[in-house]
């Protein structure tokens, strides 16, 4: 299964949940950064502990034309780190800068999508992916177009909202539809994560509660201890979406939603203009 995050602008937390959904995936996992702008998975998390020279130019060198997808998929291992406390998490690290992420052509991002869509019947893992945020032309639409579902990131704001419909649009153009399309809701904010999904016209397919500590430790490095991690808020949330993810289950009719009665009201109960479809 290829599960790809992506967002509009305004940072709403991208990278942040892609390492919560996959120290909770409830199998071997791959997170790859695929963010062109220039990865963060590495430095947020990993900080100091992951070589510059392993990643997705180490492995798209040697992965070359002519390396069937299979066999580029289980080269991913020799370019990948495991996450010590997590050993079935591994990290293929991204660029270290936008320039690099411009630099990586058309045909090796087809190859690299080629090689994540066969990750899990080569070598056993899923792959989840940072695709960072979708604007313009810089995006890596092979990989979003051979992902089995892409996970809209959004937080429950008109500012985050406005730029996840962007996205959306972009999303739509390029994909032909947004079929494989589901929001996936971060934090608090004055809408529910079924206004916002409805706003955006995909499915919800699950939401990760505001938890600021967690978050840095995944976001910037700080130190919590793995077992408070995995007792986090943050995580206990993820593990619910990455099952539902995993089980096919839609967040409509796996989760009661506490605050359904509140995408009841009229919107303009809620004084909060600006989120319309
Ligand atoms: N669930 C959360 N609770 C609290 N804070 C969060 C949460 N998720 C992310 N954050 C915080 O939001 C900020 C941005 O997060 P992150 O870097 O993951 O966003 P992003 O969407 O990947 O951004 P960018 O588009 O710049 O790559 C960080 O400070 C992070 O700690
Ligand atoms: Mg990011």
């Amino acid at each position: 299964m290829l599960t790809v995050l992506v967002s509009g602008k305004a940072a709403p937390g991208v990278t942040t949940s892609a390492w919560a959904l996959a120290l909770t995936w409830p199998g071997p996992v791959l997170v790859a950064d695929c963010d062109p702008a220039g990865g963060d998975l590495a430095a947020g998390y990993l900080p100091g502990r992951v070589s510059a020279e392993r990643g997705l130019l180490s492995w798209a060198a040697a992965a070359r034309r002519g390396v069937p997808a299979m066999a580029a998929a289980t080269m991913f291992s020799g370019h990948a780190v495991r996450v010590p406390e997590n050993p079935n998490v591994w990290l293929m690290a991204g660029f270290a800068t936008a320039t690099q992420g411009a630099s990586f052509t058309p045909d090796a991002w087809e190859r690299l999508a080629l090689a994540l869509e066969r990750s899990a019947a080569s070598v056993g893992r899923d792959a989840l992916v940072d695709a960072g945020r979708l604007v313009g032309e810089r995006a890596c639409w092979p990989v979003l177009r051979a992902a089995d579902q892409v996970l809209l990131t959004v937080r429950p704001s008109v500012r985050s909202v406005h730029a996840a419909q962007g996205a959306a649009m972009l999303l739509r153009t390029e994909l032909g539809d947004l079929a494989k399309v589901s929001a996936l809701v971060v934090g608090d904010g004055p809408y529910s994560a079924a206004e916002v999904a409805d706003a955006l016209s995909v499915p919800l397919c699950g939401t990760l509660p505001q938890d600021s500590a967690a978050a840095r430790v995944l976001s910037d490095g700080a130190s919590l201890g793995p077992k408070a991690l995995n007792r986090s808020a943050l995580l206990k949330a993820a593990a619910t979406v990455t099952t539902r993810l995993t089980t096919g289950m839609s967040a409509a009719t796996s989760i009661a939603r506490p605050d359904s009665a509140w995408a009841d009201t009229a919107p303009s109960e809620q004084a909060q203009p600006g989120i319309a479809r």
